[in-house]
């Protein structure tokens, strides 16, 4: 066992991975280690030795694995928090045995980060070769047939962008310096992610768009469904994190979901009241980290079980980003709805005592 911090999908699941390119007897497309089939199998889990790492809807996984076959490239989107880069890393390393050839996206991405670029002292002293050349995570996945990742692509500079572009349209890369080119093995392919909280996606050109086929991944669907999300992933960060055990009320996981839902949607479950909605995202992965928080407060400060005022203070937190604005919103959320639930008194108490 590796003692990083979070290590890679592909390390970390490397024997589901194995157990599955062992049962594997569907046919796989040239350059993947699995097939279609046992790649869905590897992100949905089994309900046996596989476990589930996306949870969602059976169809959006087909799709986005799918299109991974053909010659156009994935693009991820949806609102943050939705397991937009989880999913993309899951994907590379069931397909490719490696979900490292990754390029973040920012408003400073420069070209070499989808090209290339050079080593200045050896470029000084050998003049251009390939030795001087360093290539990008889009070349090393070229050249070697497997996926690349590219984070935030809405974030990257146009210009970027338009490197994209040649290289998915004619899946080679040149090196003008050096008269030569990079071919796509097969096996190589492009997963974007995007958040459609950032600049939009109608900020990449239309020549790119058509590069790519777009998958959106929801907001878990029912209150059920994300509550499940939650209680798995913390139980699987409270293993990576080592925390001592800790008894994981579903009832809190319940609660802070079910207030994170209602702030998002504006309403409360039952319909009936509404509320104003925060300026922060509360999506699943914040109530993820509010729940583990609250366990390792619960763990090392607390008797092992998970207690309204664990998580009170994360959930104010989270909420109130704003303090002025985000305050008045949450004071009318207390006092309006949590208040009245006679089984939330605790909650309310210890969401008072917080903030
Ligand atoms: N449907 C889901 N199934 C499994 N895990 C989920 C799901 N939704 C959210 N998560 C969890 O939420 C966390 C955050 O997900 P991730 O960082 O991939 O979101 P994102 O969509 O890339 O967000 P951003 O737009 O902020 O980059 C991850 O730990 C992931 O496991
Ligand atoms: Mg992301």
């Amino acid at each position: 066992m590796t003692s990083v911090l979070r290590p890679h999908a592909e390390d970390q699941f490397a024997d589901e991975l194995t157990i599955l390119a062992k049962t594997d007897d569907r046919p796989r497309p040239p350059g993947w280690r699995l097939s279609p089939w046992a790649v869905t199998t590897y992100v949905l889990g089994d309900g046996g030795q596989i476990t589930p790492k996306y949870i969602g809807p059976r169809r959006i996984v087909e799709v986005a694995v799918a299109t991974l076959a053909t010659d156009r490239a994935l693009l991820l989107l949806g609102v943050p928090g939705t397991a937009k880069t989880w999913l993309s890393e899951h994907l590379a390393a069931a397909i490719s045995g490696d979900s490292t050839l990754l390029v973040q996206g920012t408003a400073g991405t420069a070209e070499e980060a989808v090209r290339y670029g050079w080593n200045y002292a050896r470029l000084l002293s050998e003049g251009p070769s390939r030795g001087a050349l360093t290539p990008s995570p889009v070349m090393r996945a070229m050249a070697e047939g497997r996926l690349a990742r590219v984070e935030e692509l809405t974030r990257m500079p146009s210009d970027v962008q338009d490197a994209l572009i040649t290289l998915l349209s004619e899946k080679t890369l040149p090196i003008a310096e050096l008269g030569e080119e990079v071919q796509a093995a097969k096996g190589f392919n492009v997963i974007a992610t995007a958040n459609d909280r950032d600049r939009g996606v109608n900020d990449l050109s239309s020549a790119l768009r058509r590069r790519f086929n777009t998958v959106v991944l929801p907001v878990p669907a029912s209150t059920e469904e994300e509550v499940g999300i939650v209680a798995r992933r913390v139980a699987q960060l409270g293993r990576a994190l080592e925390l001592p055990e800790t008894v994981t009320g579903m009832e809190e996981i319940r609660r802070v979901v079910t207030v994170f839902r209602e702030l998002r949607a504006g309403v409360t479950s039952d319909g009936r009241t509404k509320v104003k909605s925060p300026s922060g995202t509360l999506s699943t992965a914040e109530a993820i980290s509010v729940v583990t928080n609250g366990i390792v407060l619960a763990a090392h400060f607390g008797d092992g079980v998970l207690r309204p005022a664990d998580v009170a203070g994360g959930i104010v937190g989270a909420v109130v980003q704003d303090p002025v604005s985000d305050r008045v919103v949450w004071q009318e959320y207390l006092e309006t709805v949590v208040r009245d639930r006679d089984d939330w008194r605790d909650f309310y108490r210890a969401c008072r005592d917080a903030g």
